[in-house]
């Protein structure tokens, strides 16, 4: 299926925590890296996730610093259900062990949402054997998935021993003390059933994880009763078959989670489908057709280009295997459940680059979703802010998070990373421009705008040297630059903050506030400093930024990239090189605001430093370089944007999949070659195809309406 698949062939063992990520497979609820079912002694990064349960790791750091959050909240390897011992003649089948691996096979199928993997094997005692393992997570019954294990002797009869398990005693490789995050509470079995419940320690979250095996020789069913293995937090259900030379035996288990803690309504029943002898067709069946439904409102056609194609494919998949919108308390993690790393919490990435990919192939009432939110971590925020010196009901959204409380503890992104707070303000803006829900303005939004207001006005501050107000000591989006003055970006959104802020409470007539707070913001922001370079004719990323020796990034050797693995972090801070838009970010948020041939000086003078070392930096500066027509560019930007997992571009697919930045390349397909921009309430296009391309087409929901739309070169 051309395309539409994503297929690896051939075994390499150094491969194998890279495709664990690729492979990966989620449903909004739950979700699993691409772990193989049976043993496996090589290199593995174990790892099942479910939504929003999470473990606050207590803090470790070098010096403590007033203010710093007490824990580091890590999404939690989770109990594993999909697991196999498996044992031909005696031997344990273990993919690192065997002496030949053949016909080895991935793949991922994006239509239907499934992945298959297949292999012939010799074990280390003769014995040969075919297998072919599919499995899925279901959209339809997202606490459920089901995995379909079949085993064909080659050679000669076998005998097949296989324990079918749940373990909760698993490990999170990012623990910062080395403890076990789960106590298990119960292990009980019965018959082919066996369940685990377990609750995260500290923050108590109840999990049942659960399993159902089904056996089948020849497509038959088999009566064969197991023999129980029952530990601590392990449950192992026995069974042993004989096998005839070309004869297959399969088993069926279904397994997932139940969060009994879930703040969600009772999810629908699968108690009877599973009864059904034919429950796995039926389910992917159901995945069928529910993938479907999402393609068909989602999927993007490139005509002319396989390989731009595919990735843009791969980028929707995961993003709708991470978030479906159907939970209100989940979020977006930059890794989803894909790696440990980011720790599955939520940071700007999801308001800055996720809510316009959501907004158009979902629909308003998703997008509303990721506000609410923030809205319903509005009291935390205040809190946060509070405990930083701010008064007055002023709010500062964390960094990273799981409930409303910041949980990340590096001071220059804990303290400095403050534009987070504008993007969350942006992002209101852009969901009432976008699907016209005025009303979500006045219910909700107009509370998180006042309070992010209040928290610009106490963070700007008068310099009595330059007559304006200034910001100082933050990081910008550009995090190889810590502690600098009036960042562009930052004072910038700052400024369109007190503006927007005043303005909807003179629109909705909030009397509540008072008439002075509304003057004095905007003359602070009427009164805000800005670095700008008369030479250049470009505002200065911060204050000093042409004191840096100002090379090109062409100029490093490629042997030093990417300069976050080879480079001292004293040398980055002090180069010019800039790791993600910064600058260019606040052009892009804000194109309106500035003329084609201000767009062009910022993004020649800033392009030839950016190292694009964060996921996010490429799509940005792709939809930039489409909207000045230099196709080239924005198309090589883009493939490094869409493909950077796929061709693992920065070296690191191994720890997780950058999810956040796949929606940044469904931006830079839409905002930039499709040109899709809104204007005073309507959609409007500009589109510019790369050369080769024959066509594009997509779809997309504006207020409320379904436009289907198709530019030919
Ligand atoms: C980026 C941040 C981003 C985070 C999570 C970092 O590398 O610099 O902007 O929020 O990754 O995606």
């Amino acid at each position: 299926m051309k395309n539409w698949s994503i297929i690896a062939e051939g075994f390499h063992k150094e491969d194998v925590t890279k495709h664990e990520s690729i492979y990966s497979l989620g449903n909004g609820a739950m979700g699993m890296r691409a772990n193989f079912e049976e043993d496996y002694t090589g290199n593995t990064l174990q790892g099942s996730y479910i939504g929003g349960v999470y473990y606050p790791d207590k803090t470790k750091v070098g010096w403590w610093k007033n203010g710093y959050p007490e824990y580091f909240a890590k999404v939690l390897n989770a109990p594993s259900w999909i697991g196999l011992h498996i044992k031909i003649n005696g031997e344990v089948l273990d993919l690192n062990t065997c002496t030949e691996v053949k016909n080895f096979r991935r793949e991922l199928n994006m239509k239907e949402g499934w992945y298959e993997r297949q292999f012939t094997v010799t074990l280390p005692n003769g014995a040969q054997i075919a297998v072919k393992a599919l499995r899925l997570l279901s959209l339809r019954y997202d606490e459920l998935g089901a995995l379909r294990y079949e085993i064909t002797p080659l050679s000669s009869e076998v005998t097949v021993e296989i324990e079918s398990y749940l373990d909760s005693g698993v490990k999170n490789n990012d623990a910062n003390w080395d403890e076990l995050f789960w106590n298990t509470l119960e292990v009980e079995a019965a018959a082919n059933n066996a369940h685990i419940l377990a609750a995260t320690k500290k923050t108590d979250f109840k999990v049942l994880t659960f399993m159902q095996n089904k056996l089948f020789v020849e497509g038959k069913a088999l009566e064969v009763s197991s023999k129980q293995n029952k530990k601590d937090s392990y449950i192992g259900l026995q069974y042993q078959v004989a096998l005839k030379k070309n004869q297959t035996f399969k088993i069926e288990k279904y397994g997932g989670y139940k969060t009994l803690s879930s703040p969600d309504a009772p999810q629908p029943s699968y108690a009877a489908l599973l009864s059904t002898t034919d429950a796995f067709e039926s389910l992917l069946k159901m995945q069928k057709e529910d993938w479907a439904a999402i393609w068909e409102l989602s999927d993007i056609q490139i005509e002319g280009d396989d390989k731009a194609q595919q990735a843009i494919r791969f980028n929707i998949f995961q993003l709708n295997q991470t978030y479906s919108g159907k939970h209100a308390h989940l979020n977006i993690g930059p890794k989803g459940f894909t790696g440990e790393k980011y720790g599955g919490s939520t940071y700007w990435d999801t308001e800055a680059y996720c809510l316009p990919f959501y907004m158009a192939t979902k629909g308003a009432e998703v997008a509303r979703n990721l506000l609410m939110y923030r809205y319903n971590q509005l009291d935390k925020a205040i809190e946060n802010a509070k405990k930083l010196g701010f008064t007055g009901g002023a709010a500062l959204y964390p960094m990273v998070t799981m409930n409303g409380e910041e949980c990340h503890n590096e001071w220059e992104i804990t303290f400095e990373e403050i534009h987070r707070n504008g993007a969350i303000a942006f992002a209101i803006y852009n969901y009432v421009r976008y699907t016209g829900d005025e009303a979500y303005i006045k219910d909700y939004g107009l509370e998180v705008l006042v309070a992010i207001a209040r928290f610009w006005a106490q963070r700007a501050s008068f310099s009595a040297e330059k007559q304006k107000y200034v910001i100082l000591g933050v990081t910008g989006p550009n995090e190889y630059e810590n502690n600098v003055n009036n960042n562009f970006y930052t004072n910038y959104i700052a400024q369109w903050c007190l503006r927007y802020a005043a303005e909807q409470v003179e629109v909705f007539k909030r009397e509540a506030i008072a008439q002075e707070e509304l003057q004095q913001w905007l003359h602070i922001a009427q009164n805000m400093y800005f670095p700008y370079s008369e030479k250049y004719g470009v505002y200065l990323q911060q204050d000093g930024f042409l004191d840096k020796d100002l090379k090109p990034a062409s100029a490093i050797p490629a042997k030093e990239r990417p300069l976050n693995q080879h480079w001292s972090w004293d040398r980055i801070l002090r180069s010019p090189y800039i790791k993600q838009a910064d600058t260019l970010q606040g052009f892009y948020f804000f194109r309106n605001h500035f003329t084609h041939e201000e767009l062009r000086k910022h993004y020649e003078f800033y392009e030839p430093f950016t190292v694009h070392e964060s996921s996010l930096s490429p799509c940005v500066h792709s939809v930039l370089a489409a909207a000045l027509d230099k196709k080239e560019e924005a198309y090589a930007l883009y493939l490094r944007t869409s493909r950077l997992d796929l061709d693992d571009y920065n070296k690191e697919v191994h720890e997780g999949l950058h999810i956040t930045s796949m929606a940044g390349t469904w931006l830079s397909i839409v905002e930039g070659f499709g040109g899709m921009h809104v204007v005073d309430n309507q959609l409007h296009f500009k589109p510019c195809l790369p050369a080769h391309w024959r066509s594009l087409s997509f779809k997309v929901i504006f207020r409320g309406q379904l436009h289907v739309c198709k530019f030919v070169n």
